[in-house]
């Protein structure tokens, strides 16, 4: 394939249509083309519309001459690939151990204060060789593929000094050379305190201010910055601190906000325009308002708070409130190890009570947006990446009905096919 690919006779064209966040209402709407058409020439979408309409300016030798590939979707529904927007997919070692220790009723952050939970995977992320690193991060990419992700945010966070965290930004940059899925990194190097500075967190945040910040930024590896914001990690205040730094430096802001604890996460996320605030299982109603007023994406991690043994975050009420809301898998080895998107849109429909329209919304075009990627994917518009998914049954609505279980048959990223079940 050269990315030239039209792909035909869909018995839905799930368009997810716009170049900006969904709040609220406008989430229900994936404008949708019955036997629709998408043309995709050097990558990029070049028609989309009903099939009849779309066909009707090529010609069987023109289509010949530019080497497009045809792929007959009849009796399937296609969509723009998922874009799963927060994740820890680069790391070393398992907890495996602590997941049965959370199974007998040991809570998330008592392992953590014991020295376990994140510092464990710091411990076996410092010690691991790049090449183990891509290694494996290469087979977790592949993993996301087959269930339709075509854009992937990675995080950094499991190094907590300046070497490992450059390490594990350094491998995100080098798969995304090497995979075809398009990898967006974030440097959380505020993802806990690291055990030489326990009690010194300014101290801390002033090492990553002064000392990996800078790099970061300078060698452009990261796009977004992040902080763990959470009663016994990183204060309010420490946070804003280190995030208006990270803004001067050029990098755009997340932040994991009320996971845990209701600390003014979302607040402080409202206050600073950060892109998203993350997880907000513990967010107040005025945190909520203040982000959707101020236009920050909610992304909410339903299978972290499955894994946690926690209720989910207040998915409805935020749509309901006009937030534009995201949803997205939270991989990583402790809280939530777990890329699959079945269980995101089985979790969100049957327990937040977010409808399929707006669950594949927030999987979409709200996802990009939470990248700051809107303008780019998320949606299968002119002038957009051609990343494509092609599912097995007619109707979008198996998605979630299939339950657990992917319906994505086909992955078109940038017009070549990537992932083929049949094959
Ligand atoms: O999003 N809460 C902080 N970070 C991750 C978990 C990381 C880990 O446990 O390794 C989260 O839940
Ligand atoms: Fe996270």
């Amino acid at each position: 394939m050269n990315g030239n690919v039209i792909i035909k006779n869909a018995s839905q064209l799930v368009t997810c249509s716009g170049f900006k966040a969904k709040q609220g209402k406008e989430m229900s709407d994936l404008h949708v083309v019955e036997d629709g058409t998408v043309v995709i020439e050097e990558g990029i979408i070049k028609a989309v519309g009903k099939t009849e309409d779309v066909l009707t300016g090529f010609d069987k030798a023109d289509v010949y001459a530019r080497g497009f590939d045809i792929i007959d979707a009849a009796g399937k529904a296609v969509l723009p690939g998922f874009v799963d927007s927060h994740t820890h997919f680069v790391f070393a070692g398992y907890r495996a151990e602590e997941f049965s220790w959370r199974l007998r009723g040991d809570s998330y952050m008592d392992i953590m204060k014991r020295g376990g939970g994140i510092f464990n995977t710091v411990k076996a992320t410092r010690a691991a060789n790049k090449e183990e690193l891509i290694e494996t991060g290469a087979n977790r990419l592949d993993s996301m593929v087959s269930f339709g992700v075509t854009t992937v945010e990675g995080k950094s966070g499991y190094g907590l000094d300046h070497s490992t965290e450059i390490k594990q930004l350094e491998v995100m940059k080098e798969l995304n050379n090497r995979h075809p899925v398009d990898i967006v990194p974030t440097f959380l190097g505020a993802h806990a305190v690291p055990g030489d500075y326990k009690g010194r967190e300014d101290a801390y945040i002033d090492y990553l201010i002064e000392r990996v910040m800078p790099e970061v930024a300078d060698r452009d590896l990261a796009k977004f910055c992040d902080v763990f914001c959470e009663k016994n990690v990183f204060s309010v205040q420490q946070s804003r601190r280190l995030l208006l730094k990270a803004k001067e430096n050029g990098l755009k802001i997340k932040i994991h906000a009320d996971e845990i604890e209701q600390l003014g996460g979302a607040e402080l996320a409202a206050e600073i325009g950060a892109v998203s605030a993350d997880h907000l299982l513990q967010a107040s109603d005025k945190g909520i308002i203040d982000i959707a007023e101020a236009g920050v994406v909610a992304t909410l991690l339903p299978g972290t708070a499955f894994c946690l043994k926690e209720p989910c975050a207040k998915g409805r009420y935020m749509i309901d409130m006009n937030c534009a809301v995201a949803l997205a898998t939270d991989l990583n080895p402790g809280s939530c190890f777990s890329e699959s998107i079945p269980l995101i849109f089985a979790l969100a429909t049957l327990y937040m009570n977010i409808s399929i329209e707006e669950a594949i919304t927030a999987l979409t075009i709200n996802g990009a947006s939470a990248l700051d990627r809107a303008g780019t994917i998320g949606s299968l518009d002119v002038g957009k990446i051609g990343d494509v998914i092609i599912l097995e049954y007619p109707s979008y609505k198996f998605i979630p009905y299939h339950i657990a279980i992917s319906t994505v048959e086909k992955v078109i990223k940038k017009g070549e096919l990537i992932f083929d079940r049949e094959k």
